[in-house]
This record gives C-alpha cells, structure tokens and sequence, in this order.
C-alpha cells in the first residue's frame, strides 16, 4: 500500500464528506493467488506484460480481473479495457480513462491502440529530451495497464483483415516497445494457437499464465516451447478445477498457481469504491493544478 495524501469524497448535498480508505501502487507487486504452499503469489507488472491463455472456462477473465481491480485502484495508474465480451471487464468502465473502455468494436479498438501508439512515442521523445530511459514512480507521466479479454476476437475473429492485421501489429508494437514507458499490457486469450500468439509476440510477455489447456501445444504456446516435454504443461489441469494454472516468468521455471477469484458482487464493489477514489483523486488535481487528468501526456 502507497501513502496517499487523504482522500475526502463529497457525496452530495446533504451528506457529511467521506474520507476514503487507503489505495495500492501499480509499482506494487500485484497479488495473483496461492502457490501449492499455500503461499501468496505477486508478480512485479510495472515495465512487464503478461499473457493469459487456457480453453474456455480455465480461468482467464477471473484472472485479468483480479489485475484489473489492483490496477483500479492503484491511484498512480490509468486504466483502458478492451473487452471483447463486454460483460468480462465491464464492470471497471466508470474506472477506465474516458474514451477508454472499448467493447466488442475492431475499429474502436484500433483506434484507442493507435492513440497509445502516439502517447508511447511521445513518452520516449520526452524521456530521450531528459536523457533518462524510463518512467519512474511520481513521474508526470503514469502507468497505464492495458488489458485485453480477449486477442483472438481483435485480431482474428471480426471485421476486415486489413483491420484485425492493424490490430496485431499495434498490439505487438505496445508490448515491445511500451514497457519503458509504462505501459503494462495483460492480454488474454482462449485460442493459444500460433496464428494468435507467434513465439516471437509470445516471448515480448515477461510473465506467462497457462490455464487449462486442450493440448500440450497449446500449453507451450503460452508458456514456450518445450515445457511440456519436461512435465510442465497445462493439459494435465483438471478441468473441474479452474483458475489452476502454470505461471512462468521470464527466464525462470513454470509454478503452480491458483488465483485469487472475485465474485461479481465483489467485483463491482471495488470497482465502485475504485472509482470513486479516482474520480475524487482527479476532481482535487483538477483544482490544485487547473489542469485535467493526463494534460501532461496531451501537452
Ligand atoms: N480462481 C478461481 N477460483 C474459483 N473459481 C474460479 C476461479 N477462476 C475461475 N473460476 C470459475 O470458473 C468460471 C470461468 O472462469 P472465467 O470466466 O475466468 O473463464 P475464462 O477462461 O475467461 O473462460 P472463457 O474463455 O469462456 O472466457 C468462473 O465463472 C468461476 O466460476
Ligand atoms: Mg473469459
């Protein structure tokens, strides 16, 4: 948890003004679930990707949500949802930037990537201008987590394929080239094949979850190739047991997780609390500085 200055929620005429709990930091690990041990797994994201792949049901969504709801609420960070599904990370779009949360619509889509394209590349002419070559926390500059439920329905499902290619290759230029600059994106997808997730995309995500898988192909797509010859592979998962999964760093050796799940209510009730802290945070940064949130990206 981040020390924050205290936030005073004014809710309304005839209500007394609410101060508001404390909030996380995106520079924070981020709580995933247990180990076999029982332990706690959290992952460092900032200056990292991660991908999520399984068959349907393994887990993904739950999954990019518990993320989601750490990233919600991490004041340092914005946030944009792209959701194929709508309903999968529909409940965090009063948390998203504005104009940042995009349903099932290619051509939407397409075009908030590109506006990130254009942020990422402004971000490096300012870090370059400073001789510095990454973000750091208190930076004027935030985070911004990416997540995507789900790729395969971006790049290969709808639309033209003129567009879905655009859309490849954005997202391939986000994570190659957008951690220095803070952005994290957390992609999922159901189809681990290699027309979704080529080894050369595959290798640009530093942290790599394996659901339930339908093969062991498919187990290595997500986690690299090889893995499941030396035992490691997601097809042995039961599927009576979801949100099982391999999880695997860069460099490192595939482990056992199960993730931590929220439930809708749950869900719904961070993600309220969450945008309240964010709308508050904005709203008292607006009258600090005169400024709107994300001018210093704009400028
Ligand atoms: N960590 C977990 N603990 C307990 N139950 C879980 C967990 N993760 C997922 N589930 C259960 O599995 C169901 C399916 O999970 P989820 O929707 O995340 O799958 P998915 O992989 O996204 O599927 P799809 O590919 O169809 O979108 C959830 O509705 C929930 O009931
Ligand atoms: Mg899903």
């Amino acid at each position: 948890m981040t020390a924050m200055p205290t936030l005073v929620a004014d809710t309304g005429p005839g209500s007394q003004p609410v101060t508001l709990g404390p909030v996380l930091s995106i520079f924070d690990p981020v709580h995933i679930g247990i180990d076999e041990f029982g332990q706690p797994v959290r992952v460092p994201l900032i200056y990292r990707n991660m991908l999520i792949g399984g068959e349907p049901g393994a887990g993904k969504s739950a999954l990019l949500n518990a993320v989601v709801a750490h990233a919600a609420l991490s004041l340092d960070c914005r946030l944009v949802l792209l959701d194929g599904k709508l309903v999968e990370l529909g409940q965090w779009r009063a948390c998203a930037e504005p104009g940042g949360f995009v349903g099932p619509d290619l051509d939407a889509a397409n075009k908030l990537l590109k506006r990130l394209q254009i942020m990422m590349d402004r971000r490096y002419a300012y870090l370059v201008d400073c001789e510095r070559r990454k973000v750091a926390a208190g930076d004027a500059f935030m985070p911004y987590v990416v997540a995507i439920d789900e790729i395969a329905y971006f790049s290969a499902t709808v639309g033209k394929k003129q567009d879905r290619e655009e859309f490849a290759a954005l997202l391939r230029d986000l994570v190659a080239r957008g951690r220095a600059v803070g952005i994290i994106v957390i992609a999922a997808t159901q189809r681990p094949s290699s027309d979704i997730i080529p080894t050369s995309l595959r290798d640009l995500f530093a942290w790599r979850f394996a659901g339930r898988c339908t093969s062991h192909s498919s187990s290595d797509i997500v986690l690299g190739h090889g893995w499941a010859q030396q035992g490691w592979t997601a097809n042995s998962i039961s599927p009576t047991n979801p949100g099982v999964g391999l999880l695997i760093a860069e460099g490192g050796t595939p482990q056992l997780v199960k993730t931590a799940y929220l439930d809708d209510a749950t869900c719904a009730a961070i993600a309220r609390y969450a945008a309240t802290l964010r709308t508050t945070v904005n709203r008292q940064a607006a009258t600090d500085t005169g400024q709107q949130p994300g001018a210093a990206d704009a400028a």
